[in-house]
């Protein structure tokens, strides 16, 4: 029989998982604090930018396998997913991973499976493990495991079905009840583990990501000192059948990979020396980027931004290197600047320049500073870029340039 689940946190993770676990008929009770989000999912619409998500969310409450909730309701399985930030000195905050625990524990039952999915620091689901018994003492038989998200936004509903996945229980029963419960949706092979180690693969995994654009980034830094062609180096290297260099940009952004290799090297200061120096790197790329852009403006030139999202193609504004040396660009010149994203309706709150279409933006002069890879950026016509300096963060022009 299918098991009813409670999944505490509605947002990136938490509300595709909903959503997909209430279409394959189980019935699913989405708890979420902030009550705009209650409002607008009962309403059948979703706040988050992920559209498959909506039709699927839409039927399910249709069919009544989803509602929702302001506190946690009993379930056979508890799934957390609320937000893991970083608070002051780069120290995880997990202040919300401890409130959703306080409150699911009242509607725990004997046999009930409770997941951690928010990424966390090696420890946290043993330390949810303490405070569950702490605040239910006489409750026996509970399975608690830690089940890590490797979703990219943009295809989650794909990859919460195709992506293998790692759960690792605090006991071996919890890792075989936890590969079993993922099992009746995950087509990946779910492979089990103990706690600890699935949180630190999911930390290992996002740091790796980092350290390899920070390698990347390194070596565009330098090749330009050398006038370079930074794109074309790693591109040749990769022809190394064991060298994988990922692609430098402005820096790296999103909620993921610019957060979680703290996690890491909070926990172990003393180890973590590469850790902590990637991150100085991607710092140092920003500004370096920040730098030669400035000086156009100081030399006279209008720079028109290309892009304010940390990624291509989507609106996401998370930690977003563009967002920064924009915005940082336009306060430092103002009515210099104007800017191009056209995955926003309007320019965020605190942009101090213009955010104009595509076509308005180029019918003035300007040096294009390219921070995103938008589809919609390479399809700039060369007579469109004739005459301009550039400043091509993500090699996007060079693409097309024979290589
Ligand atoms: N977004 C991704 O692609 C992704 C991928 C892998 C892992 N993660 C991790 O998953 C976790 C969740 O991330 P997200 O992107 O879904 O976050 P999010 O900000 O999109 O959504 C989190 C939701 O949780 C709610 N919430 C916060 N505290 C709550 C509480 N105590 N009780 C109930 N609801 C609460 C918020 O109102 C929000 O709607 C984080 O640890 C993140 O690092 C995210």
């Amino acid at each position: 029989m299918n098991p009813r689940v409670t999944v505490i946190g509605l947002g990136y993770v938490g509300l595709p998982t909903a959503a997909l676990l209430a279409s394959r008929g189980m019935a699913v009770q989405g708890v979420d604090s902030n009550a705009e989000v209650r409002a607008t999912l009962a309403a059948g619409r979703i706040h988050i930018t992920e559209a498959a998500v909506e039709a699927l969310l839409e039927r399910a409450l249709r069919a009544g396998h989803f509602t929702v909730h302001a506190e946690p309701p009993p379930a056979d399985v508890f799934i957390i997913a609320v937000p893991t930030p970083l608070g002051p000195g780069q120290a995880p905050l997990l202040d919300h991973v401890w409130d959703a625990t306080r409150a699911l524990a009242p509607a725990l039952r004997p046999g009930n499976l409770v997941l951690l999915e928010s990424t966390s620091p090696i420890g946290t689901t043993a330390r949810v493990g303490a405070l569950l018994r702490e605040l239910r003492p006489g409750l026996t038989d509970l399975a608690i495991a830690y089940g890590p998200e490797r979703v990219l936004p943009g295809r989650i509903l794909t990859e919460l079905v195709e992506n293998d996945r790692v759960a690792g229980g605090l006991t071996h029963e919890a890792t075989r009840r936890a590969q079993a419960f993922y099992r009746l949706f995950v087509r990946g092979e779910v492979v089990g583990t103990d706690a600890a180690t699935a949180e630190m693969v999911k930390l290992s995994e996002n740091a790796f990501r980092d350290v390899n654009i920070a390698f990347a980034n390194e070596l565009s830094l330098i090749a330009a000192r050398h006038g370079l062609d930074a794109w074309r180096v790693i591109e040749l290297a990769n022809r190394h059948p064991r060298v994988n260099i990922l692609r430098p940009g402005p820096g790296v952004g999103g909620h993921c990979i610019a957060v979680d290799p703290w996690f890491l090297a909070h926990g172990a200061p003393q180890a973590a020396r590469l850790i902590p120096a990637a991150r100085a790197v991607d710092a140092a790329k920003r500004a370096a980027v920040l730098e030669e852009a400035s000086a156009l403006c100081t030399a006279g030139e209008r720079v028109i931004c290309l892009g304010l999202a940390f990624k291509a193609d989507v609106g996401d504004l998370r930690e977003s290197p563009a967002l920064d040396i924009a915005t940082e660009l336009a306060r430092r010149h103002p009515g210099q600047v104007v800017v191009v994203e056209p995955h926003l309706p309007a320019a965020p709150a605190g942009l101090p320049a213009p955010l104009l279409p595509l076509d308005q933006a180029l019918a003035g002069p300007g040096a294009l500073l390219v921070l995103t890879d938008h589809a919609a950026f390479r399809r700039i016509r060369p007579e469109q870029r004739a005459g301009r300096r550039i400043l091509d963060t993500r090699g996007l022009f060079r693409d097309e340039e024979d290589m």
